[in-house]
C-alpha cells in the first residue's frame, strides 16, 4: 500500500488500518491484497471488521461453493473436532476411506482409487508423480494460460533414494501449447510424453472454454499415443462450472483427476483420483503428506461432496450462470469498457479494457467481494448456494461498477 492509500481506496478505518499494518510489517508481501478486513461470514454475505456487509462473489476463490459456515458444515466440524482431529496416516482414517468411497461414486468412471493431500497444487503434484511413476516418463504437454499450482523442489532436496529416485531426474520437462489446439497438442507429443495436463475451463488464465470436440479429441489422442489424460479440476470441480464434473460438459473423462478448493467444504483438503490400474503405481511409500486426509478435513470433505449433490448444486450454478452470463452481454453492448464476457456455470469472466484491480475496487466499495485474474479479467464466482435475488444484487453492483468508468 502507498503512501496515499486513504486518497486511492477512500478513508479506511482505524482497525482496517491497523491490521494492513501489522500485515505489512510481518507477512511476507506475496499479495496484492484489497484493503478489506472480512471477518465473518455466513451464506454468501460477509462482514468486515468495520461491519460493513457485502456478497461474495469470490468464494475465497471457488473453494466456498456451499457457501460459509453451511448448519451441516459446522455440525460435522464440531462433532469430528470432539473425536479426532489429527491421527497420522500410519493409522487407517475411516473418514478417508469414506470420503474416498463417495468421491469414487460421483467422480467420473472408472476414477476410483484417491491419494489425500492438503491443496491444488498437492493434488497436481500427486498427480504428475503418479503419471511418472506409471510411465516412467517425465515430459508433460500442458497449455499456454494453465495454472494448475506453485510447489517446488522439495522432493529434489530429501535425501533418502527411496523417496526421490524413482521421480528423479527433478524438474518436470513441461511442452506448453495454445489451449484449444489440437493440432499444435498433437506435434507436441513425444515418445518421452507421460501426459497431457489440462484444466477442461482454465480458471487463472482467464475463464477460457474450450471449443465442442477439443477435449474429445484430445482423449482420443491419448489413447491412440497410449499416454495419460490429466484433468486439473481443482476449480471447475463439485458444481462450480453447472455440471459436477467440467469434464461432463464434453464426455470426457481423465485418467487422473486432481481436485482441491470446494472438496473441504471451507477447509484446506486436496485429492488426486486416478483409474485403479494408474493408482496402483502408487505403491507403499511412493508419496504421503503428515497432513493429506487427516480426520477432520475428511469428515469435512464428505459433507461438502454430499452437500453439493443433495442440494443440486450443479444445475443451479447451470441455471443461475446462464442468467448472469446473458444479463452480462447486455451490458457488454452498452459498455465500450466489457470486452467480452465468458462464463459457464456460476464460474463467470468479464474480461475489461480498463484497469481490473480498480474496477474491482469500485465494486467492493459498493458491497460486493470480487475479484479479477490473468490482468485484465474480473471473475465472478458466488457460492453455488447464492439466492437469484442476491445475484441480482451483485450484477447491479457490477453494472454500477462499469457504468461509473
Ligand atoms: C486449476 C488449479 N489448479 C491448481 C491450483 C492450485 O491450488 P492451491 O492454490 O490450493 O495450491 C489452482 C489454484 O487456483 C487452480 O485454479
Amino acid at each position: 500500500m502507498g503512501k496515499n492509500q486513504d486518497e486511492e481506496e477512500g478513508n479506511l478505518s482505524h482497525n482496517t488500518k491497523a491490521v494492513i499494518s501489522l500485515d505489512e510489517r510481518f507477512v511476507m508481501q506475496t499479495y496484492s491484497r484489497f484493503p478489506v478486513v472480512p471477518v465473518r461470514a455466513k451464506g454468501v454475505k460477509v462482514w468486515d471488521c468495520d461491519g460493513k456487509e457485502y456478497i461474495d462473489c469470490v468464494s475465497g476463490i471457488a473453494v466456498l461453493n456451499v457457501g460459509h459456515r453451511h448448519p451441516r458444515i459446522l455440525k460435522v466440524l464440531k462433532e469430528q473436532a470432539e473425536q479426532l482431529m489429527h491421527i497420522s496416516n500410519h493409522f487407517y482414517i475411516e473418514q478417508q476411506a469414506k470420503a474416498s468411497e463417495y468421491l469414487a461414486k460421483i467422480a467420473p468412471k472408472p476414477l476410483e482409487k484417491t491419494f489425500w493431500g492438503n491443496s491444488g497444487t498437492e493434488a497436481v503434484e500427486a498427480a504428475l508423480k503418479l503419471a511418472i511413476k506409471y510411465t516412467g516418463k517425465h515430459e508433460f504437454i500442458a497449455a499456454q494460460g494453465s495454472f494448475h499450482g506453485r510447489t517446488m523442489g522439495a522432493l529434489a532436496t530429501t535425501w533418502n533414494e527411496h523417496y526421490r529416485a524413482p521421480y528423479a531426474p527433478f524438474g518436470i520437462n513441461a511442452k506448453f501449447v495454445p489451449f484449444n489446439d489440437l493440432q499444435a497438442i498433437k506435434e507436441a507429443v513425444s515418445k518421452d510424453t507421460a501426459g497431457i495436463i489440462l484444466e477442461p475451463v482454465q480458471g487463472q488464465g482467464g475463464v477460457n472454454i474450450p471449443s465442442n470436440g477439443y477435449l474429445e479429441a484430445v482423449r482420443e489422442l491419448c489413447d491412440e499415443k497410449e499416454i495419460l489424460l490429466i484433468f486439473d479440476e481443482v476449480q471447475t470441480g463439485f458444481g462450480r462450472t453447472g455440471k459436477l464434473w467440467a469434464g461432463e460438459h464434453w464426455n470426457v473423462v481423465p485418467d487422473i483427476m486432481p481436485l482441491a478448493k470446494a472438496l473441504g467444504g471451507g477447509i484446506s483438503s486436496g485429492a488426486c483420483i486416478a483409474k485403479e490400474e494408474i493408482a496402483k503405481a502408487f505403491d507403499h511409500g511412493a508419496h504421503g503428506t503428515t497432513f493429506g486426509g487427516n480426520p477432520l478435513a475428511c469428515a469435512l470433505s464428505l459433507e461438502a461432496m454430499k452437500i453439493v449433490v443433495e442440494e443440486n448444486l450443479s444445475e443451479r450454478a447451470a441455471e443461475l450462470g446462464k442468467k448472469a452470463v446473458k444479463q452480462l452481454k447486455e451490458l457488454k453492448e452498452d459498455l465500450e469498457i466489457i470486452k467480452d464476457v465468458r462464463g459457464i456455470g456460476l464460474l463467470i469472466g468479464i474480461e475489461v479494457s480498463k484497469d481490473a484491480k480498480k474496477l474491482c475496487l469500485e465494486m467492493i466499495k459498493k458491497g460486493i467481494l470480487i475479484t479479477y485474474t490473468a490482468e485484465k479479467v474480473i471473475r465472478v464466482i458466488p457460492p453455488l448456494v447464492i439466492k437469484e435475488e442476491e445475484l441480482e444484487k451483485a450484477l447491479n453492483i457490477i453494472a454500477e461498477g462499469f457504468k461509473q468508468h
